[in-house]
């Protein structure tokens, strides 16, 4: 079986591999499954197929299944995830063909993208059931409750589709579904992100509501593409299909949304664009319930299609690194590819998976000028998703941003606050940011901590590094493999 072939898929090429546990024992799926998921996942543990919900007969859960990166890797069939953002940017964009065969290649090389396009098919795996809104179809899923204070049952990790009303291109985000009632939810779209887009794109218009297709559960490539940052108007489906190395497929729902084919669930439905409610709290990935109860739009629910014996998949939140931090890493790596063909200076990222990804980004860069650290900050800041980082460390290329003893070396000793900081007060955030001041509106720290050129530095040369003698550097290496022989390393700072 291919492994990206649909959820089901996935677990059992995960059962094949020894990577996925089964747990028998009744749990129900407010708030036990959840603090299971969590334990495990902080204790390194593996995936997790549940298969006795207290009070969902017929369900099985799978949690935890962004196990690691390796995992994913493998499941994705390529030798490194960035493969993934390099299929992007074929090699053809760099080197302008001289030659016909070139010509010929490079035209070739373009053709493949095709590939990842998606298409549309009459049927979906999904339309096994259908349970119309009138028998509350949303009391009958096993939705989390994942902390003991959140307002409600969520959908934790539901694939939210619409399309844009201005330009009909498919918009496809994980934003959390708080379940009001049986047939009635509230999508948290944040206002940065391409759902609230199509929110405001179909208020301008005098839209009152939007076609939604809710698709839950599905191949991991497809799940890693809903929560990737693609910039708007690229097709976030197109980039399903590059993520899986395919076209993903879509099925159109008779109220127009498309829905992903493979899919466990999909619940079909309206997002009402001026009812807002309130939504939370919910205990999210920064490990705070967020501030409570912001107002978002109302979903209402027509139909919930799903496949006998279905599966659900949810993901759990709270101080990380959970599950979500796996994914960040995923997409970090996919895009450092693409983040190096707009900024060829940026020799290495580094998202720290405490840093909640929004939080905390470290780069390293080979600097050419003076005042090159800030060029990268305000770059980054004004790209994307990644405009909503809100602190970013800028390193030489030396050290490694992975290397976190060497970036504080770096901070420590490269420093001046006087000249180095960049403090933005007031600007856009992540709207689930602890610190933010309003609404998303918070501010940004940036620390250049590359060693700096005269220019920067009153005209002064930088210190030199120090550095061995390379004679003698070799000669006391072979000595210090000798003494080392049979030790291990001496923790030296544990008392
Ligand atoms: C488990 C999980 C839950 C998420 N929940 C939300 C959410 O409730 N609201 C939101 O705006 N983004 C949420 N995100 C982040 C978005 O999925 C991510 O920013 C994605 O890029 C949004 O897609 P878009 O850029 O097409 O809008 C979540 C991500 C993960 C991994």
């Amino acid at each position: 079986m291919d492994p990206v072939e649909d959820l089901r898929g996935y677990i059992d090429w995960l059962r094949k591999r020894n990577e996925i546990v089964e747990v028998g024992e009744p749990l129900s799926p407010e708030l036990e499954i959840p603090s299971l998921l969590r334990k495990v996942m902080y204790s390194g543990g593996p995936a997790l197929l549940l298969t006795n919900i207290k009070d969902f007969d017929g369900w099985r859960v799978a949690g935890n299944l962004f196990t690691s990166l390796r995992i994913l890797r493998e499941a994705l069939s390529v030798n490194k995830l960035e493969e993934i953002g390099e299929r992007l940017i074929p090699s053809a964009f760099f080197q302008p063909p001289s030659s016909t065969i070139q010509k010929v290649k490079a035209a070739g090389e373009l053709m493949r993208l095709s590939k990842y396009l998606p298409s549309f098919v009459s049927k979906g795996s999904f339309e096994e059931n259908v349970i119309e809104a009138a028998k509350n179809p949303l009391d009958k899923i096993p939705f989390f409750r994942t902390w003991p204070k959140d307002g409600g049952r969520y959908a934790t990790f539901p694939m939210v589709i619409t399309r844009d009303p201005e330009s009909g291109i498919v918009n496809m985000g994980v934003y959390r579904v708080m379940i009001l009632d049986g047939k009635r939810g509230v999508v948290h779209w944040q206002v940065h992100k391409r759902g609230a887009l199509a929110q405001s794109h179909a208020l301008e218009k005098g839209m009152e509501e939007i076609p939604v297709a809710i698709s839950l559960g599905s191949d991991p490539g497809t799940m890693l593409a809903a929560v990737s940052p693609i910039p708007y108007p690229i097709d976030k489906t197109l980039f399903a299909g590059v993520i899986r190395g395919r076209g993903v497929e879509l099925v159109e729902l008779p109220n127009g949304a498309p829905a992903i084919s493979n899919a466990e669930v999909v619940i079909e439905g309206r997002v009402r664009l001026k009812e807002l409610v309130n939504e939370g709290p919910f205990g999210d990935h920064w490990g705070y319930y967020d501030k409570p109860t912001e107002k978002y739009p109302l979903l209402l629910v027509d139909r919930v299609y799903l496949r006998d014996e279905p599966i659900y998949y949810g993901s759990v939140t709270g101080a990380p690194p959970l599950e979500d931090a796996v994914m960040g890493k995923a997409v970090e790596r996919i895009f450092k590819p693409i983040i190096n063909t707009l900024l060829p200076e940026v020799v290495e990222i580094n998202y720290p998976p405490e840093g909640v990804f929004q939080g905390l980004l470290i780069v390293s860069i080979k600097k050419r000028f003076p005042g090159h650290a800030k060029k990268v900050m305000s770059a980054l800041w004004g790209l994307g998703q990644s405009s909503l980082t809100k602190i970013i460390i800028v390193v030489d290329h030396d050290v490694d941003p992975n290397d976190i003893g060497k970036v504080i070396w770096a901070v420590s000793s490269n420093v001046n606050p006087q000249r180095d900081l960049v403090v933005i007060e007031g600007s856009h955030s992540d709207a689930l940011d602890p610190a933010n001041i309003a609404h998303s509106y918070g501010g940004k720290l940036g620390i250049d901590a590359t060693r700096k050129l005269p220019e920067e530095n009153l005209g002064k040369e930088w210190p030199e590094l120090v550095e061995e003698d390379p004679t003698i550097a070799q000669k006391v290496a072979q000595l210090l493999q000798k003494l080392m022989e049979g030790r291990g390393g001496i923790d030296r700072f544990k008392e």
